[in-house]
């Protein structure tokens, strides 16, 4: 019985500290992982990277107009492309800090790398030489997990896999141009299940299922399968869950306008 109130207890601070989340804006971003190529070096002050530089700052101005854009720079082998996605439940003003921060982290690790991709929970930001516009990829991938384990791992893997693929079909139909989905599932009496799916919104709906499904499949390897929280995030897609309530706000109707308002608080369930 003590150790049920002292669950009641951290959900109550976990609710305190969603409220204050959504009442402040920007919040901190979290960081997923990032990578650079490392084939081809390139010359630090050559027309690639001075396009990359463009770009990127292209990018960044854009980050606090709309969550998705999709850039292009440069001809013939100096061609560089670039995109970013912001998760559809942050403000376009956080969305603009994931982006900028981003790009630093882009600039000082991949300065002289042809292609680099990086993930926060709140955004991505990619370039590369190669098209990568309206592509679904899978690979290269990374996760971030809790060292906790949930207190009932069978019961949770088959909810786990019941409602995130619920989210994913929801986020796989025609009509969700956003490709982004969130929902909440009954765990235990003290812990809810939520979770949150988005493909980048220029890849079809059977391309998002499949990434969506490719970066569930891996839950079990890469990160336990049974962690209270994880994230798994593909060049075209991410996935994450939580034991604990982490969704802003409901999603905007569309990448430029502004999320809706937030959410009275989640019972306790
Ligand atoms: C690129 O640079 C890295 C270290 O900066 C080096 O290990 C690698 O061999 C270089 N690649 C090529 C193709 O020159
Ligand atoms: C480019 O960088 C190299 C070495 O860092 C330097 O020697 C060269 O002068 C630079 N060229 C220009 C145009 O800045
Ligand atoms: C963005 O990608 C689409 C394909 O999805 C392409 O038609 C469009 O030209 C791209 N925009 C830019 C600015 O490169
Ligand atoms: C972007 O980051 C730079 C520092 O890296 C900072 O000077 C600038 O104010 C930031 N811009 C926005 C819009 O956050
Ligand atoms: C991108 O760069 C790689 C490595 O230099 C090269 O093999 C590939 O042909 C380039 N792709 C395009 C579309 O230029
Ligand atoms: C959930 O899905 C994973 C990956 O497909 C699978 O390994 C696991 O057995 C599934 N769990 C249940 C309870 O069906
Ligand atoms: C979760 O539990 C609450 C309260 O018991 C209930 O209102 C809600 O419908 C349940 N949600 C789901 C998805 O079963
Ligand atoms: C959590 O579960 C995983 C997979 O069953 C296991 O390898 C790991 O040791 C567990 N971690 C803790 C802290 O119990």
């Amino acid at each position: 019985m003590r150790t049920q109130n002292i669950f009641l207890i951290f959900e109550i601070l976990i609710m305190i500290s969603f409220i204050q989340l959504v009442n402040s804006e920007p919040e901190q971003l979290h960081i997923t992982g990032g990578i650079c190529s490392t084939y081809d070096n390139i010359t630090a002050n050559g027309t690639y990277h001075d396009n990359i530089f463009s770009l990127l700052s292209k990018l960044t101005s854009r980050s606090t107009q709309t969550r998705f854009t999709n850039f292009s720079i440069g001809t013939g082998s100096n061609r560089v492309n670039g995109l970013y996605l912001c998760r559809s439940d942050i403000s376009l003003d956080t969305c603009g800090a994931c982006v900028n921060t981003s790009t630093d982290f882009l600039l000082t690790l991949c300065n002289t790398k042809k292609e680099a991709i990086v993930w926060y929970e709140e955004c991505m930001l990619r370039y590369s030489n190669r098209s990568i516009f309206a592509t679904e990829e899978t690979t290269p991938a990374r996760w971030y997990f809790g060292y906790l384990n949930v207190s009932q791992p069978e019961v949770f893997s088959g909810l786990l896999n019941r409602t995130m693929e619920g989210l994913i079909v929801q986020a796989a139909l025609p009509s969700n141009t956003l490709r982004f989905a969130t929902g909440k599932a009954n765990y235990t009496a003290f812990e809810g299940l939520y979770g949150m799916v988005q493909c980048t919104p220029d890849i079809t709906g059977l391309e998002c299922w499949d990434c969506l499904t490719t970066a569930l499949g891996m839950i079990p390897t890469c990160c336990g399968g049974v962690s209270v929280f994880t994230t798994v995030a593909l060049p075209s897609c991410q996935l994450m869950y939580d034991t604990a309530p982490f969704i802003i706000a409901p999603p905007p109707t569309t990448l430029s306008s502004s999320p809706s308002p937030a959410p009275s608080p989640l019972p306790i369930d």
